[in-house]
């Protein structure tokens, strides 16, 4: 666990505008800056950052918290990722503790595998640029394939040495466990238990995890024996999972998010001469066919994707139907053949940037159009072939979750297809009704093809629910928990502490809600006073964005609306007493009532008289204190 002061430390260097601008083109507008959501598709911004709370709210998406929350939400970054890519950037040095928890333990196996991992990259990456071997053998090979030295530094490119041991016994020697480098494939158990290196003469090429840490490797031979495996690949790990990862995500994130695109390729060598021609927004399967999970790790930075394929017949065939795939989860699929004997890292490599983006604009195709041509092809004029690929179009067409655009590419087949356009649309809508049958008995609810789909507002107005009540006590401790009371009759005391001994015999229903009055209580008996600051950077996203959400309203964050939320604000504390007593005593009356609801329910349920009676009295009793609140309340506020 990273520890305290560390946190601390970083809290204290974090910049909120800063980190975001990173991401976020932020205007200044008043005390805060605004600009256009990352988390939706606006025009007009409504994504706002205070500097002084140190906090945003993105009323389109509904998300807001710290700048922690931020990387999270947009990186898709865990905790203490978050705060590690903070202390990176502000150079602040990580201390973290070791908890002996079940879970702290396999946290600890993932680390260590990863360091384990990230040592030997560092070894490989040292013999390739230090040793003789690696640059006589490694680097000549990069740079006969016009890999610069700031590729192979930036994607840690290295040379593992032609030797049995040389990195397994380096490793060792260091003190790096066996356990760890067994498990992590960068060495092989002999049948005496002995360990020996798993790429052995081969250049390597670290995988990095979204998040930057090498998590795999693939390791290309020199040789070119036909009985030697062109590469070698990590084994699945604890850290890798082969269908989770893509190539060079790590590295080609911000472009994509940039350019709103991710070019898709095969191999390592076309990420990374694609790269370094300029062009970041390009990750690579890594040869195997593309899963849901790469997909989906795709559309958390665009909806946009444009394959790029070395022009090889048998291998598109083999991959149409995958690109469905991509259909279904509602990406837009672009498709680029390059010529025969051309891949992606040839071709630019021959073209340059230029001649490589020409060559994109000019043959990039939609999927759907580049499988009815492919397919149309492959049919020639058999008329039952024909009637084949119409069907296997239309199937893809129905996948288009977004029926306004599915209905754009039948327009355009038809034309292709040669066949009428209601044709296309009658099996078109055979399919669907088909599919919504199928998905109907499995208990999915499917919206008709037809359903007009509306944008989320752009505001969220968060509606009064049954823990309105609980939220405003919320809101309370967070706005003056620290402040000093001074009414008749009680002064000396904060009101945090006051309203939590208040509340002592209430019963949150909330979770979120609960565990945070139950975290305010425990920081009380241990003598600290929580406030604003400590809430909007707690570790539990759920209490970060309680906290956010009662703090950051549009009106507290909108310049327009500022002034009217001062006097507002200025309202409640004018009579301060009124505001917090009336706030708790409406909660319990509230929980009264609800007590109430449920001894009459349960009067009606009982017929034994003896029962009855208890009921009846308890009933009494609550209805006395309700009234007691009730007059208190009025009299509280009145005053
Ligand atoms: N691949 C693999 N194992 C193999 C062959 C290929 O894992 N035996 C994967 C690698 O990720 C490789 C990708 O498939 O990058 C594409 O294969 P290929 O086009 O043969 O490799 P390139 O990366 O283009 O390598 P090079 O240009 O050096 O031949
Ligand atoms: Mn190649």
């Amino acid at each position: 666990m990273i520890t305290k002061p560390t946190i601390d430390r970083i809290m204290e260097a974090t910049d909120i505008v800063e980190v975001i601008g990173e991401f976020v083109q932020l205007k200044k507008r008043g005390a805060n800056y605004v600009g256009l959501s990352p988390f939706a598709n606006e025009r007009t911004p409504s994504f706002t950052v205070s500097p002084a709370k140190g906090i945003f709210k993105d009323f389109s998406s509904g998300k807001g918290g710290s700048a922690i929350t931020f990387l999270m939400e947009l990186e898709k970054f865990t905790y203490p990722e978050a705060l590690k890519w903070l202390a990176k950037k502000y150079g602040i040095e990580v201390e973290e503790t070791i908890e002996s928890t079940e879970n702290r333990e396999e946290e600890n196996r993932r680390e260590s595998l990863m360091i384990v991992s990230g040592y030997a990259a560092k070894f490989f990456h040292e013999s390739l640029l230090d040793t003789d071997e690696g640059q006589s053998i490694g680097l000549s090979y990069f740079k006969e394939r016009g890999f610069s030295n700031e590729t192979i530094k930036k994607f840690e490119l290295g040379y593992s040495p032609d030797q049995w041991e040389a990195f397994t016994g380096q490793a060792l020697k260091d003190g790096y466990q066996e356990e760890f480098l067994a498990e992590t494939g960068l060495s092989v158990k002999r049948d005496n238990g002995s360990l020996y290196d798993r790429y052995r003469g081969r250049v390597m090429f670290p995988i990095h995890s979204f998040t930057g840490r090498v998590i795999a490797f693939g390791g290309r031979t020199l040789k070119s024996d036909k009985n030697v495996p062109k590469y070698v690949n990590s084994p699945e790990s604890e850290i890798y999972h082969k269908s989770n990862v893509l190539y060079g995500l790590f590295f080609a994130k911000k472009a994509i998010r940039e350019e709103d695109n991710c070019y898709l390729v095969e191999g390592y060598a076309d990420v990374l001469s694609v790269h370094q021609a300029g062009i970041e927004n390009v990750v690579a399967s890594s040869g195997t066919s593309l899963t849901v999970e790469q997909i989906r790790l795709i559309s958390r930075f665009t909806k946009n994707i444009t394959i790029l394929y070395d022009g090889d017949a048998a291998g598109i065939k083999a991959s149409l139907r995958g690109l469905d795939m991509i259909l279904q989860e509602g990406l837009n699929v672009k498709v680029v053949l390059f010529p025969d004997g051309h891949d992606p890292d040839s071709f630019v490599r021959n073209f340059g940037t230029n001649g490589f983006k020409k060559h994109i604009d000019e043959n990039k195709k939609d999927f759907i159009l580049f499988k009815t041509d492919i397919l149309l092809k492959e049919a020639g004029n058999d008329p039952i072939k024909k009637a084949e690929v119409i069907r296997e179009i239309v199937e893809s067409i129905a996948k288009i979750p977004d029926s306004i655009k599915a209905s754009v590419f039948i327009k355009e087949c038809s034309y292709q297809l040669q066949i009428d356009e209601r044709a296309l649309l009658s099996e078109l809508n055979k399919m669907r009704s088909a599919k919504a049958k199928k998905d109907g008995q499995q208990g999915f609810r499917t919206a008709p093809a037809d359903e007009p789909q509306f944008d989320e507002p752009e505001v969220r107005i968060e509606r009064a629910d049954e823990f309105t009540q609980e939220k405003e006590i919320i809101r309370l401790l967070l706005l003056y928990g620290n402040k000093v009371i001074d009414w008749d009759g009680i002064a000396n005391t904060y009101i945090g502490p006051f309203m939590i001994a208040e509340l002592s015999d209430v019963e949150f229903e909330n979770t979120t809600c609960k565990v945070f009055v139950e975290i305010y209580r425990r920081e009380v008996e241990n003598g600290v006073l929580p406030d604003e600051q400590y809430f909007i950077h707690y570790a539990d996203k759920e209490i970060v964005d309680l906290a956010v959400n009662q703090i950051a309203t549009k009106y507290t964050l909108s310049e327009n609306w500022y002034e009217m939320h001062k006097i507002l604000v200025n309202d409640e504390q004018v009579n301060m007493k009124a505001t917090i007593l009336g706030a708790i005593f409406h909660l319990k009356k509230q929980k009264v009532g609800k007590i109430l609801e449920g001894l009459r329910k349960e009067l009606q349920n009982t017929s034994a008289e003896a029962d009855q009676e208890i009921l009846l009295n308890q009933y009494m009793h609550m209805k006395k204190v309700e009234k007691t609140i009730s007059d208190y309340l009025g009299s509280v506020i009145l005053k």
